[in-house]
């Protein structure tokens, strides 16, 4: 087993109450429950219990009838030209860069903004451009979305070594084995257990002669990232799941000197100063045009610091202390659920305590004769009752592994026998007497107690009807 490195909660978690007042949790949820009633009232309306935030979040109307405004107000173009409805198009570019950049803590000094399609596009741009060979290996964790994973493709083309830092205890990040350099890539949040990873290994990450790459998608939506404070060389993130709106756009935030090493793989219509057909040769632009493939996203790309200053409004400290008892009540909840004969009614992944750990809870259901109830039973069962949560492994193969208690020699039996005959019912027949897939409940900015226990009772239901 590896050796555990403790995070430090203070700094990601706004502590439960600073008073130890027991009222402040109901007066923050009155203040969501509030705020939820005015701004999505269509999710009362459609009689839905929303949880899965990390899915994406939800839209505030205010923000969604501003944009409207926005966009009936002016005439935007595409950016590459000199009109005013371009004039206007890249002013919002600009803007949505400097949003992005205040909402992280970052200096422009320091960092940069490339506007990307999602976080997959920020990490696909750092993948397919890291310098990466035989002495610069891609060093991931084992708690990695695909689209971080997905990075090892490149790296092995380039010859470079990848490797994995396994799980220590409760689905947390062991101490790496640190090697000869090259990049870093691990979440800040897990997307599959909610786990906060220490935010402590960039700086160690960097002294053993790494680029770190932070991927912030599941974590910034519900707390602060402070680049002032941790200094990845790259971040990603995606809009939406921030706060539901501008969908279709995300970012890759880069210290400068980390973009500066990176090669680009080929040039695009916008990224260039100049092309030569007859020369065969092009000259990348300098700034973070260079990295932004074709025509940037300018219809929403004003929408994003009115939905950056829409959670900044909310105060994402206190957003990050309620979605923290959220999951704390979620998680003593789940729990304690029996059924008659005292057994329980879910497993639950990852810790089950509200520390270190976001509001992203993975379990599977346990019905009376204590076996697994099949995820995609309970998302059908949950959808039935209006309840949104997630069924799957999310993404996140590394999570689902040790979640699962795979035997890993016979899975690669598996999925080499089935080929394109792969399945997920036939590879869990294959497999056996293992879940081949989890429940996923998230709670965000929107959520409040009542939802909680609605998706309690719910879950309840099912488990008891087994
Ligand atoms: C931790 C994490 N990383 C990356 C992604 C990919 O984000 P997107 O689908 O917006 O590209 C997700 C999406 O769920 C995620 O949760």
């Amino acid at each position: 087993m590896a050796e555990l490195i403790r995070s430090d909660p203070g700094d990601q978690v706004a502590p439960i109450s600073s008073t130890g007042d027991p009222t402040d949790h109901a007066t923050d949820d009155a203040w969501f429950t509030a705020w939820r009633r005015r701004e999505l009232s269509r999710v009362d309306r459609d009689g839905l219990t929303y949880a899965d935030y990390t899915g994406s979040a939800l839209a505030p109307e205010s923000l969604l009838r501003g944009d409207a405004e926005r966009l009936l107000g002016g005439v935007l173009g595409n950016p590459h030209s000199q009109h005013i409805a371009s004039v206007r198009s890249s002013a919002d570019i600009d803007e949505a860069r400097d949003a992005i950049l205040a909402f992280l803590g970052a200096s422009p000094d320091e960092y940069r903004v490339i506007l990307t399609a999602n976080a997959s596009a920020a990490l696909k741009l750092v993948g397919e451009s890291f310098a990466f060979g035989p002495d610069r290996e891609l060093l991931l964790t084992a708690d990695n979305h695909n689209s971080v994973l997905g990075m090892r493709e490149f790296a092995r083309r380039r010859g470079a070594a990848v490797r994995s830092v396994p799980f220590a205890e409760e689905f947390r990040i062991g101490m790496p084995a640190w090697g000869g350099g090259g990049l870093f890539a691990y979440p800040a949040q897990s997307n599959f257990s909610g786990v906060r990873h220490d935010l402590g290994l960039i700086a160690l990450a960097q002294e053993a002669g790494y680029r770190v790459l932070l991927d912030a998608a599941a974590m910034v939506p519900t707390s602060r990232l402070d680049l002032a404070r941790y200094r990845p060389d790259f971040v990603a993130l995606s809009l939406y799941k921030i706060v539901g709106w501008p969908a279709g756009i995300g970012a890759l935030v880069a210290r400068h000197e980390a973009l500066a090493e990176l090669e680009r793989p080929w040039f695009a219509g916008g990224t260039v100063d100049w092309v030569s057909v007859s020369h065969e040769r092009h000259r990348l632009a300098s700034g973070p045009e260079r990295f932004e493939d074709g025509t940037p996203p300018f219809l929403v790309a004003g929408a994003v610091a009115p939905a950056l200053a829409a959670v900044t409004a909310v105060d994402r400290d206190r957003l990050a202390r309620h979605c923290h008892r959220l999951v704390a009540r979620f998680l003593e909840g789940l729990d304690a659920r029996r059924h008659p004969d005292g057994s329980p009614m879910a497993v639950i992944y990852g810790p089950t305590a509200a520390i270190d750990r976001g509001a992203t809870v993975p379990f599977n259901l346990l019905g009376p004769d204590r076996s697994v109830v099949p995820h995609w039973d309970v998302e059908r069962l949950a959808a039935a009752r209006r309840l949104a949560i997630r069924g799957g492994c999310f993404c996140n193969p590394g999570c689902a592994e040790a979640a699962f208690g795979w035997p890993l020699e016979r899975v690669g039996e598996l999925l080499s026998a089935l080929g394109e005959e792969f399945t997920v019912p036939r590879f869990g027949a294959a497999l056996g007497d293992f879940p081949v897939g989890a429940v996923r409940a998230s709670f965000g900015l929107g959520s409040v107690m009542a939802d909680v226990d609605r998706t309690l009772e719910v879950l309840a239901e099912i488990a008891t009807a087994g």
